[in-house]
């Protein structure tokens, strides 16, 4: 018998990015081998995101296109996980909608993958509908296939307790769970043996790590000093920071430890007070103001950058000119920016006075404008700065220039020399700069 291949495609945030690596290990545990392409698969997986509806949208126009390759493989099996498959109306569209999917299982029990794909091998004519809608246990040692040999993701806690008015992440990830300390740490000195010079912590809000933990006195800050401390880790990145609680001792704590990367990504999503409220953001404009005066005033150098939604029910012209007016006040490194997308389900969804879709279209064209004008003269201020760069190897579009990353999170391309390698630091001097890269000459 042939070694059995698998494929997977994964949408939206790093936390599906690192369940795929997860989801990678589990199957290479059973013997399985990467597939160059669906074609080629025996088995194939689409780890799913609902978080606005194009991202849905495009996962079952892919889920469509598989149909032909079920045709001529009767055997191939295809699954659905992640996200989406958590709500009952997704899921009950893919089990009828299309009979080519054999196994669903969701965000809470990734883990029975193994299991799940024996049960399926036995019984070919039957599917798998197998999603769990309580909070998973946490299940610590699972493989890991990594995507990076020297960048690794490393999730801090699961789940979600905010309710933005507008988000389905809580409803679809379960409420907060902190991973013991230990096994973090633990997790990350196994990386740094294995050659890994940066992890990214994941969470969705990391501010409230530990809070659910048995022993009282966790903290997220607490948290990076052991990371720091214990297990000889390069650089540390760390993602989402919600406003709402960023606390004075983790300013302190990035100040103190230079290994903690000088980039703060902190949502703000809107800069409308009153549109605030209605997102359940809790935070005012002004209390984010004084947040980022605070930020910058105690770290210098560093970079941010923010998600924001335009469009959201009820936002006025002059609560959209709020926004503009924060994002020129604070002038953010960069920013993602989204049209508000209605996710059943959540409050926001059934709020009256929705934005018309021509308006929330010209609103995001003129603050990507606006953005994109300031991002380029941020990066221009790097022109003569030295920064020290991990390397990631040549740059996707063009080989001949390598690209790296400063301890900012910008992206700094230059050109390759022998002793260079990917992994590796370097020094390099700014010496060009656009809306989205920087261009460095290496130095020594
Ligand atoms: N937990 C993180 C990220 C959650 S999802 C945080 O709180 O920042 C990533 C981003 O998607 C959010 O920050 C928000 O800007 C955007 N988003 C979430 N739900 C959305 C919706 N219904 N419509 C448009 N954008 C949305
Ligand atoms: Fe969604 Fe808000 Fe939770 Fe982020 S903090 S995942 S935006 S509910
Ligand atoms: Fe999408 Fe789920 Fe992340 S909804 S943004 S993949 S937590």
């Amino acid at each position: 018998m042939t070694t059995p291949k698998y494929y997977i495609t994964t949408f939206g945030c790093q936390m599906n990015v690192h369940d795929s690596e997860v989801l990678a290990g589990l199957l290479e545990s059973m013997g399985y081998i990467s597939a160059s392409s669906c074609e080629e698969a025996d088995l194939i997986l689409m780890n799913t995101c609902c978080v606005r509806e194009n991202a849905e949208n495009r996962t079952f126009g892919h889920i469509g296109n598989l149909k032909s390759l079920k045709d001529k493989n009767p055997d191939l099996i295809i699954g659905i996980c992640g996200c989406m498959v958590q709500q009952p109306t997704e899921l009950e569209k893919i089990r009828i909608t299309f009979p080519w999917v054999d196994l669903v299982f969701g965000t809470h029990n990734l883990h029975q993958l193994p299991e799940l794909i024996s049960r399926i091998r036995e019984d070919k004519s039957g599917r798998i509908f197998e999603v769990w809608d309580c909070d998973g246990a946490i299940y610590e040692g699972l493989p890991v296939k990594r995507d990076n040999p020297f960048k690794a993701w490393v999730t801090i806690m699961y789940g979600c307790n905010n309710f933005c008015s507008y988000c389905i992440v809580p409803y679809v990830r379960g409420r907060e769970r902190s991973r013991q300390p230990e096994a973090i740490v633990g997790e990350i000195r196994d990386l740094v043996k294995d050659g890994v010079q940066e992890v990214t912590l994941l969470g969705q809000n990391v501010n409230s790590y530990g809070l659910d933990l048995p022993e009282t006195n966790w903290s997220f800050a607490r948290l990076l000093r052991e990371i720091a401390k214990n297990t000889g880790i390069r650089r540390i990145r760390f993602q989402t920071s919600h406003p709402k609680d960023l606390s004075n001792e983790l300013i302190e704590t990035i100040v103190e430890i230079p290994t903690i990367c000088r980039h703060l990504h902190l949502p703000v999503q809107a800069g409308s007070t009153r549109v605030l409220e209605l997102m359940n953001r809790c935070y005012s404009k002004e209390q984010y103001q004084e947040l980022i005066d605070r930020i910058k005033n105690n770290i210098p150098g560093i970079a941010l950058t923010t998600d924001i939604i335009v469009g959201f029910p009820g936002e006025r012209e002059e609560d959209f000119r709020d926004t503009l007016d924060l994002v020129k006040q604070v002038r953010f490194d960069g920013a993602f920016t989204f049209i508000y997308s209605p996710r059943i389900g959540t409050p926001a969804a059934n709020m009256s006075d929705p934005v018309p879709e021509i308006e929330q279209k010209l609103r995001l064209t003129n603050l990507i404008k606006i953005q994109n004008e300031i991002s380029l003269e941020k990066n221009k201020a790097y022109i003569g700065t030295l920064q020290e760069l991990l390397v990631d190897g040549p740059s996707e579009k063009n080989p001949q220039v390598w690209a790296g990353r400063s301890s900012q999170n910008k992206l700094v391309h230059f050109k390759p020399a022998p002793r260079i390698k990917p992994g590796g630091f370097i020094n390099v001097r700014i010496a060009g700069a656009q809306t989205f890269t920087l261009e460095g000459e290496v130095i020594g």
